[in-house]
């Protein structure tokens, strides 16, 4: 009872039906009138006085206290996500040809919620102090030997951090390199959500096109030649799947040599490539210190995790371990925990061989249906990880075409958003990952007759 009159005073004033000054009816008559005792309406009365809504002048009574108006806050809806909206499918399950996720019916749900429930368990049993900010010690032991044994490079696990994602990676990165406001290669196409936090972080985005060799160092010379990092995903470029060539990555380094640039590898799918070997990741060619690796558990794993990592070289170690602790401290212990022990019993590469064979066959499928459905107006133009890459006319809006697709419960990512420039080549990159062979053939159709209608 004592609350409810607490709050609808504390109502009335902030509505301002109760004016700044006004008086309020004494205990015993607000007791009398509501039918509860006095010591009910006093505590009401007291705790709107400890929290200055209200002023006790002793025997002059209870009076409103001068309040500055409630500021107007701006409404928030969880409808109106922060990013554009061809970035924000958040929490849903995934349509047939989303990219960027993995498959949702092959996830071995079984064996990780035994996993995660161990690792709870351990969490919650656990010191109540700080855990290393820089990550577990036994997470950062077994990605040291992961990327030793998958991806061609030896790191210590000091130089490793555990991160929120590949964003929380590149958000380190930035800090730990003090780059903020300088100039930054990114490759064109490319990942639009780097573009965007290299804008938050106050730099300015250079457009470095990619060829079948990837990042054209060349040009990123002739474009901004003293830029202080190029951002690139030499592994499998993102989007159009290419791998960097060893001419190229070589170049790489002798720009960032030569002007004290930092090259950031974006290695969002590890080894996870569909055919034949992944290349080494970047890092396993830098003599210099100068590269930062990231990776992330997103695509082989699950991104509801945010789990990724990034590695620095050893003589930076200790500068980003006093960034981790203070502005990017690694994600809860108990994720970190599940991840530790998916990694270490093996079940990690397990599961990436698994879901290279799944995701191979079901990209087939997919390059089969949509030369016998749609040739003429959906042009595959490569495979790239674990998408279809296809080549729009550039009569069809592939932002309005995609938006379109949703309605029908399919949802292809348009290519132009990921071009800075505005003339960037219209398309869509089909995701493999979530195909249903019972629908495929219908999926593609009705993608054909969106093209058709936009065409
Ligand atoms: C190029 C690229 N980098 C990184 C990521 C992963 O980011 P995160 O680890 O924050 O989920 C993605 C995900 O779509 C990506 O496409």
């Amino acid at each position: 009872m004592s609350a409810q009159i607490y709050c609808s005073i504390r109502h009335a004033i902030e509505s301002g039906k109760l004016s700044a000054g006004a008086r309020l009816p004494s205990w015993s008559d607000l007791a009398a009138q509501l039918g509860v005792s006095r010591g009910t309406v006093r505590a009401a009365y007291e705790r709107l006085i400890d929290e200055q809504f209200a002023i006790g002048l002793g025997a002059a009574g209870t009076r409103v206290a001068q309040r500055p108006p409630l500021p107007t806050t701006a409404s928030w809806s969880p409808e109106a996500p922060p990013l554009p909206s061809i970035f924000n499918d958040f929490s849903t399950v995934p349509l047939a040809f989303q990219m960027g996720v993995p498959s949702q019916d092959a996830f071995p749900f079984k064996l990780w919620s035994r996993i995660q429930a161990r690792a709870s368990r351990r969490a919650a049993a656990a010191p109540v102090g700080y855990p290393d900010p820089r990550g577990d010690p036994d997470l950062r032991r077994e990605i040291a030997t992961y990327l030793g044994v998958a991806r061609g490079f030896r790191c210590d696990p000091s130089q490793v951090f555990v991160t929120a994602g590949f964003s929380g990676a590149l958000n380190l990165a930035i800090r730990g390199l003090r780059v903020e406001g300088r100039q930054a290669w990114m490759e064109e196409p490319g990942f639009p959500l780097t573009r965007t936090a290299l804008g938050l972080a106050g730099m300015t985005a250079i457009a470095v096109p990619v060829d079948a060799d990837g990042l054209n160092v060349e040009a990123g010379i002739r474009l901004a030649p003293r830029a202080a990092v190029a951002v690139v995903t030499p592994g499998q470029q993102a989007p159009l799947g290419m791998t960097m060539s060893l001419a190229r990555r070589i170049s790489l380094f002798e720009w960032a040599r030569q002007n004290d640039g930092w090259i950031i590898e974006d290695d969002y799918l590890g080894e996870l490539q569909l055919k034949g070997r992944a290349a080494p990741a970047l890092a396993s060619l830098d003599q210099d210190g100068r590269l930062l690796h990231i990776g992330s558990f997103s695509k082989t794993i699950t991104p509801s995790l945010r789990l990724g990592f990034l590695v620095v070289p050893p003589d930076v170690a200790r500068h980003f371990g006093d960034i981790a602790a203070c502005l990017a401290p690694a994600p809860a212990a108990c994720v970190q925990h599940a991840v530790t022990e998916f990694m270490r019993e093996g079940h990690y590469l397990r599961h990436l061989r698994r879901m290279k064979r799944l995701y191979a066959a079901r990209r087939e499928a997919l390059l089969r249906c949509l030369t016998e459905v749609a040739s003429e107006s959906i042009k595959v133009q490569a495979t790239a990880g674990m998408t279809v890459v296809t080549a729009l006319p550039q009569s069809v809006s592939d932002v309005d075409l995609a938006l379109r697709a949703r309605g029908l419960g399919l949802s292809p990512t348009p290519l132009s958003p990921w071009y800075i420039s505005n003339s960037g080549q219209q398309g869509l990159l089909l995701g493999v990952t979530n195909l249903n062979e019972r629908t495929l053939a219908a999926d593609c159709r009705r993608l054909l007759e969106l093209v058709r209608e936009h065409d």
